[in-house]
């Protein structure tokens, strides 16, 4: 038998499922009564090598409202050739195909080792790729060259049947029209302007002939797509020379997988998504303008690219923006446009930086079999034993680490709880087209043990996946905290916390010093101070833009990248041994040491005062101190293999013990050893809270009163 660590570890590998609870409450009073809801962190294409997807179709259960997917966790009468749903207990003959499955002749997925298994659709057309460019051409030249650059050698990276447009905006939106040799025509549009799918069709000649006139169905449209979207291999296009003389719109190619790819270099200034007037002199808003309500064109300009992103997921496609200025440039108002269609989103101070460069790059990146690891016009459906229906989403655009957080309600009533001895089983459909053109199904089933809460309330503390819940609780606390107010999230969340440290905490009542928490829930806290501290949940110091950049990563990447952000990994660097992980802390900035500190945003390398001291005099140059050399160089090489890996690319900072930069690292460690220990108590609305910027030492002892406290 597995230990519940060596389980969840598994489960991860196999199925990219986290659980909050491994094993669920079976009534839904004792589930709220847990706290933390059961809930899953489940990245839909996560990476399997060993997974070869078969050339068949998944067999799907006859009930209309099921329709679940044949599964290793069906009964399967082999005599009779039947199975039986685990879902709704409906019994299935197995289709013709199957007639010579029997207990030594099993097709695949019935095996436990596919309890993921990805299919290949076998009807319908392969579909082309679509890539949009809308480019902002009001940019400085330097940013302009740059950006062209990035440009023509992504084009270089796409298959030669891919379909390409451009669309060039500034004062004018231009649509140009490709493929005409040595030619190019543009279709020019006034900016200011909201134009539907319709009216921009019409003007641009893209109407379909009614049946009436006697054409094809699949013919008529694709040829006057055509004057827009063109193979790359058609093309004699040279991005360069487009790009080169001007100053959005998107037009439609439904249900297909699309990326829409938006390069901006500024603040929209005019036309239904301004976020900013024209004069100069007016700076964009800020927390403190939004807070008063003093940002004029926020709402307006949020609802209409909420429409925009809403128009482009209805039809499958990916919106993805590149984002590169020194100011804000209205991500704020724009983040639903990636956020609704699985979109990627970029933050750099520049089209001329590695940062923008290689991340893009990296988008394009390849697996073993060629293809690019983005999937298109993605759809999941959860199947839930015994809800009786299923949910479906639209995701649009995934990624092999793309991770969504699901949160499920126990259905059962406290006085008929599920039975004892059964199993909760949950089914995953994720339904994409692969880069190849490809439709796809990928199928993950999944299950847990039932327990009663009031007699087994220590085998549910037990599988309690305490990384796995701070990451739910926290997507939970930053989704309250773009719809609510600051301050109130931080007083739930230390609400939850110190109710979770109630229920499952052994102690005595008023005696804080009684409290222990079992290994299971022993990091949690720790995670929660953090998480308090962290840009997600706190405003103070970044931008809107910033804001809604840092949780739009924290929304979408795996467990084990969200983690870092929560609680930056550092590794320390000394004469006195090989690097090692260190705490997060101020006692472990030393002036011997070099720091290597991973946000996941930012690689930052500090070196301790001593340190800095020797480097300035030049000791590394020496050759009698070249084991000096090799100290400096040791986090530097490190450091390059996170740059040259993460998607986005990471911020790279050098800094030193009183370097202006060295804000970042001091940000973010416990402040064990300041003298801001202080705190106090928050009591205006009778509800206990913690407060800000404690050592994680007093953030605990405070903790430990409120949790054991019998008025609490
Ligand atoms: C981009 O930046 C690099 C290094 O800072 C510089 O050498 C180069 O000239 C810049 N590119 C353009 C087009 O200005
Ligand atoms: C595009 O055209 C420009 C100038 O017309 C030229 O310098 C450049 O090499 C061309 N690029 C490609 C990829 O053909
Ligand atoms: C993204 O949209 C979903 C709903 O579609 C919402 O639950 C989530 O909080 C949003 N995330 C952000 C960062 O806006
Ligand atoms: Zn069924």
């Amino acid at each position: 038998m597995a230990t519940f660590p060596e389980y969840i570890a598994q489960n991860e590998e196999r199925d990219g499922v986290r659980f909050s609870w491994n094993v669920w409450p079976s009534s839904r009073l004792e589930a709220t009564r847990m706290v933390v809801p059961v809930a899953a962190l489940f990245t839909p294409l996560k990476e399997r090598t060993d997974l070869p997807p078969i050339q068949y179709e998944p067999v799907l259960c006859s009930r209309a409202t099921c329709r679940a997917v044949l599964n290793p966790l069906c009964q399967v009468d082999y005599r009779a050739k039947l199975w039986a749903c685990n879902f709704c207990y409906q019994r299935n003959q197995f289709p013709p195909s199957y007639a010579g499955i029997s207990e030594v002749n099993q097709p695949a997925e019935l095996l436990p080792l596919f309890s993921t298994i990805e299919y290949v659709v076998q009807r319908g057309p392969q579909m082309p790729l679509v890539f949009l460019y809308v480019v902002d051409t009001c940019m400085e030249d330097e940013d302009l060259q740059a950006l062209k650059e990035s440009l023509q050698m992504s084009l270089s990276l796409l298959p030669p049947t891919a379909l390409v447009g451009l669309i060039t905006f500034g004062r004018m939106v231009q649509v140009h029209e490709l493929g005409c040799e040595g030619i190019s025509k543009s279709y020019v549009f006034r900016g200011t302007k909201d134009l539907n799918a319709k009216q921009l069709q019409e003007m641009l000649g893209l109407t379909k002939p009614s049946a009436a006139q006697g054409r094809g169905p699949q013919a008529a449209p694709q040829q006057s797509f055509n004057r827009f979207l063109q193979p790359v291999q058609k093309i004699d296009m040279n991005l360069t020379d487009l790009l080169g003389n001007h100053c959005a719109h998107w037009c439609t190619f439904p249900n297909t997988g699309a990326r829409i790819m938006t390069f901006i270099g500024g603040p929209a200034t005019q036309g239904p998504g301004m976020v900013v007037g024209d004069e100069l002199k007016t700076p964009i808003r800020s927390w403190h303008d939004i807070e008063k309500d003093n940002a004029k064109f926020m709402k307006k300009a949020t609802k209409h690219y909420e429409s925009l992103a809403n128009r482009a997921s209805s039809n499958g496609h990916i919106i993805d923006i590149y984002a590169c200025a020194l100011d804000q440039t209205g991500l704020l108002e724009m983040k639903c446009c990636t956020n609704y269609t699985g979109g990627y989103m970029v933050m750099a101070d520049s089209f001329n930086t590695s940062l923008f460069k290689q991340t893009f790059q990296r988008v394009f990146t390849k697996d073993v079999q060629g293809s690019f690891k983005m999937a298109f016009a993605a759809t999941l459906e959860v199947k839930e034993i015994g809800t009786g229906g299923t949910c479906q989403w639209k995701v649009c655009g995934l990624d092999p680490s793309t991770t969504l957080a699901l949160y499920f309600e126990v259905v059962n009533q406290h006085n008929a709880p599920i039975p004892q001895g059964g199993r909760g089983a949950i089914q995953f459909v994720t339904q994409y087209q692969h880069s190849s053109g490809q439709r796809r199904i990928r199928v993950t089933t999944t299950a847990r043990n039932w327990a009663d809460a009031q007699t087994q309330i220590q085998s549910i503390a037990a599988s309690f996946d305490q990384e796995a819940a701070a990451i739910l609780m926290a997507r939970l606390a930053v989704y309250r905290a773009e719809t609510e107010e600051g301050p109130d999230v931080l007083r739930w969340l230390d609400r939850q916390l110190i109710r979770l440290c109630q229920k499952f905490g052994d102690y005595h009542k008023d005696d804080p010093n009684s409290f222990r928490f079992s290994e299971t829930f022993s990091l949690y806290p720790q995670f929660m101070f953090h998480l308090r501290r962290s840009p997600f949940l706190q405003v103070f110091n970044n931008s809107p833009d910033e804001s809604s950049y840092y949780r739009h990563h924290f929304n979408r990447q795996d467990l084990t990248q969200a983690l870092i952000m929560i609680q930056p990994v550092l590794y320390a660097y000394s004469f006195n041994g090989p690097p090692e992980p260190v705490l997060l802390d101020s006692s472990s900035i030393l002036p011997d040491r070099i720091l290597l500190m991973d946000t996941f945003f930012q690689i930052l390398i500090y070196h301790g005062e001593t340190v800095a001291q020797w480097r300035k005099a030049g000791y590394q140059d020496m050759p009698e101190y070249e084991n000096f050399k090799h100290l400096l160089q040791a986090p530097v090489d490190d450091a390059q293999e996170l740059l040259h890996t993460r998607f986005p690319m990471p911020r790279y900072i050098d800094t030193e013990h009183g370097g202006s930069q060295a804000r970042f690292l001091l940000s973010k460690v416990n402040p064990s050893q300041t003298h801001n220990n202080m705190y106090t108590w928050g009591q205006e609305s009778g509800a206990p809270i913690l407060t800000d910027d404690v050592s994680l030492q007093v953030f605990m002892d405070h903790l430990k009163k409120l949790a054991v406290s019998s008025a609490a």
